[in-house]
Parts: C-alpha cells; sequence; structure tokens
C-alpha cells in the first residue's frame, strides 16, 4: 500500500479544550499507534491562522509556546511524529500566495465558515446587506493557507473535526486546479473523520466549543482543576425535558452531554443513552465530570511538568521545524519550475 502522509494542524489561540482533544488531539495520538512506520505524520501549531481574529500579542506568544508543550502532553512523540510551528517554516505563506492565484474568489465566498462569519456582520440599518467591509481578508483566504499547509507535505490523509470539512474539499480542489494548470504535483487530500466529531459549547449548545469564545465557562480546558471541571459541567445549559435522551436536533445541550460521556468511555452513545433513560441530568453532570476530569488527569499533569522543560520544548520546535521545512524545500522547488519562478 501507498505510503500516508498525514498533516493536521492547531491554532495556538488559547489553552486546547475538550472539543480539540476529542475531536482532534486524541485522533492525532492513536494514529501515531496505528500507522505504520513508513507512515509520515506532521502536526503543526498554525501561527499564521490565529491573525485572521484579534490577538494579543503577549498572550498569543505565550499560548503559542504553551501549546507545544500542550501537544506533547497529550502523548505526541516528537521522535515518531514532526511537530512545528507553522511560522517557523516559511514555506507555508509562499505556497499559498501561489494558490491564491489560481483560487476563484467565488468559490472562497462559499466556505461556510466565511458565510456565518458574514451572518455575523450584517449591516445594521438593512439588514439584508452583507457588511464585509468589516472583515480582513485573512479570514476570507484562510481556506488557501490551509491548503498551503496540507499540500507542501503532499499529505494524503487530513484528521480534523466535522467543522474543517469543507476547507478539505478545497484542498483537493486546489491541488487539482494546480495539477492541471502546470504539472501533475499534489496527491489529492482525504479528509479523516474523528470518532468524536463536534463537542459543543456548554453555555451556547448552538455552537461548537472553540478556544475562540469570550466566555471560558463554556469550555473544559485541558489545564483545569477537578473543582472547575466540575463547576463547569455543572453550569452546562441543558434543557427542562424530564429524562434524558439523545436528541441532538431537539435537545443540543444534553445531547452534548452524552456525546461528551460517551467519547470518555468509549460506549455506543445509544447504549449510553438507554441507560440514563429513567435518570435525570443531575446524574448525568456527575458522571460526564467524573469520566472527563479521568481523562484529562494524565495530560493536565504532563502538562505541567513540561512547564519546567523550557529548554527541552525549544529543542522540539527547533527540531520540527527544521524536519518540516527540510519536507517542504522539495515541493517549493517543483511549484516554483512549473509555475516558471
Ligand atoms: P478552535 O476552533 O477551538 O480554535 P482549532 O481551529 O485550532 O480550534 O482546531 C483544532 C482542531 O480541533 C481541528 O481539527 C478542529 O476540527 C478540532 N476542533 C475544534 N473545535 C472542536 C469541537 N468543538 N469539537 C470537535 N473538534 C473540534
Ligand atoms: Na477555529
Amino acid at each position: 500500500p501507498r505510503r500516508r502522509i498525514v498533516f493536521s494542524g492547531i491554532q495556538p489561540t488559547g489553552t486546547p479544550h475538550l472539543g480539540n482533544f476529542l475531536g482532534a488531539l486524541q485522533n492525532w495520538v492513536k494514529l501515531q499507534q496505528d500507522t505504520s512506520p513508513n507512515d509520515i505524520l506532521l502536526f503543526s501549531i498554525v501561527g499564521w491562522h490565529s491573525l485572521t481574529l484579534p490577538q494579543d500579542p503577549k498572550r498569543l506568544s505565550v499560548a503559542r509556546r504553551e501549546m507545544l508543550a500542550a501537544l506533547l502532553a497529550v502523548g505526541l512523540d516528537p521522535k515518531r511524529s514532526t511537530i512545528f510551528h507553522q511560522d517557523e517554516n516559511p514555506h507555508h505563506t509562499e505556497l499559498s500566495w501561489v494558490f491564491n492565484c489560481i483560487t476563484p474568489v467565488g468559490k472562497l465566498r462559499r466556505m461556510t465558515t466565511w458565510k456565518s462569519r458574514l451572518a455575523t456582520s450584517r449591516n445594521a440599518n438593512d439588514e439584508s446587506e452583507v457588511d464585509e467591509s468589516m472583515l480582513n481578508t485573512g479570514l476570507f483566504t484562510y481556506p488557501v493557507l490551509q491548503a498551503a499547509d496540507i499540500l507542501l507535505y503532499k499529505a494524503t490523509h487530513v484528521p480534523v473535526g466535522e467543522d474543517q470539512k469543507q476547507h478539505i474539499e478545497l484542498a483537493r480542489d486546489i491541488a487539482d486546479t494546480f495539477n492541471r494548470q502546470f504539472s501533475k504535483t499534489f496527491p489529492l487530500p482525504e479528509y479523516v473523520a474523528t470518532t468524536t466529531r463536534r463537542v459543543l459549547s456548554l453555555k451556547d449548545p448552538a455552537s461548537k466549543m472553540s478556544k475562540s469564545s469570550p466566555d471560558v465557562s463554556s469550555r473544559i480546558l485541558l489545564t483545569d482543576t477537578e473543582k472547575e471541571i466540575r463547576k463547569k459541567i455543572r453550569g452546562a445549559v441543558t434543557d427542562s425535558v424530564t429524562g434524558v435522551t439523545y436528541d441532538p436536533v431537539n435537545r443540543p445541550g444534553t445531547s452534548n452531554l452524552l456525546t461528551i460521556l460517551a467519547a470518555c468511555t468509549n460506549e455506543d452513545i445509544y447504549e449510553l443513552a438507554k441507560r440514563y433513560e429513567i435518570k435525570g441530568h443531575g446524574d448525568l453532570k456527575n458522571d460526564v465530570a467524573d469520566a472527563v476530569v479521568k481523562l484529562l488527569e494524565q495530560p493536565r499533569a504532563e502538562f505541567e511538568r513540561l512547564q519546567g522543560e523550557q529548554e527541552y520544548l525549544s529543542q522540539v520546535a527547533r527540531e520540527g521545524a527544521e524536519r518540516a521545512t527540510a519536507y517542504s524545500t522539495l515541493t517549493m522547488q517543483e511549484v516554483r519550475k512549473s509555475v516558471g519562478l
């Protein structure tokens, strides 16, 4: 079988949360265990992407370093996987420029991530008019940068949350366009669905749990203490229906707690829901809290230990960037030659 090249990324916009852990990081660690030693695994902390939203520079610089520690704390092994900062390999922005020049504006307008940004910035005077003047260009073109992140390494498999699926389609599209217009350079990357597709905000179950939400009680951080975890889960928004059922459309808050519990205990969600049918939200929340506390106990302790190992962390970053750049140098040579530069 063909060698797999796996690429995925995470933004250093804050401490990783339970959604990142269940939807992405845990699967990355599983891939490390399950793939053949010939397969190449790359995991990137994508700093350039975080600039699409306003960031406090001091905070970003701390979060950027902490993210590397978090990736190691959840079990990624820098000997097996190339773990690196996107901004330490200049080829990402280079290739994204080439891709910007072959991507129609109309295609980017169809991205649901862009459409949902627009939806929140409608013209106050005229509800029907979307106000693009309020949004920066980076927010519009970041799916192109994401395509460059992936294709730079000729990645074949991209394990990401469901929220990113459309962006992988775009990366395939861009790869295909480049291959036809210039020369056959890129394989078409495949989206790899993760087991837990989407963890929702504990405060607003209409949206996903996200680092960018201003309300930290909406997400459980990898660094939360047992007390903090229990408090946040107790405060999770559910509904006033008696009993517990798995009904994501009509009961998103309650169903989200079941999703989390099923993911923590590796249980089938419908079996799990059946067991809680005659119980109440109180029981469910207690059990979810127990399971999450147990799940995050080791990563949290390891994260704290690594905070005292700054020199080691710098060394991991340096070696990761060197390896990543070595892989992508070959791709960029091909790309430049193909386009005539
Ligand atoms: P965030 O949106 O919290 O800033 P990122 O954009 O850095 O997270 O995404 C990092 C990875 O985590 C991606 O693979 C993404 O699909 C996944 N992810 C993010 N939020 C969730 C969530 N709430 N549930 C499941 N997976 C998620
Ligand atoms: Na995001």
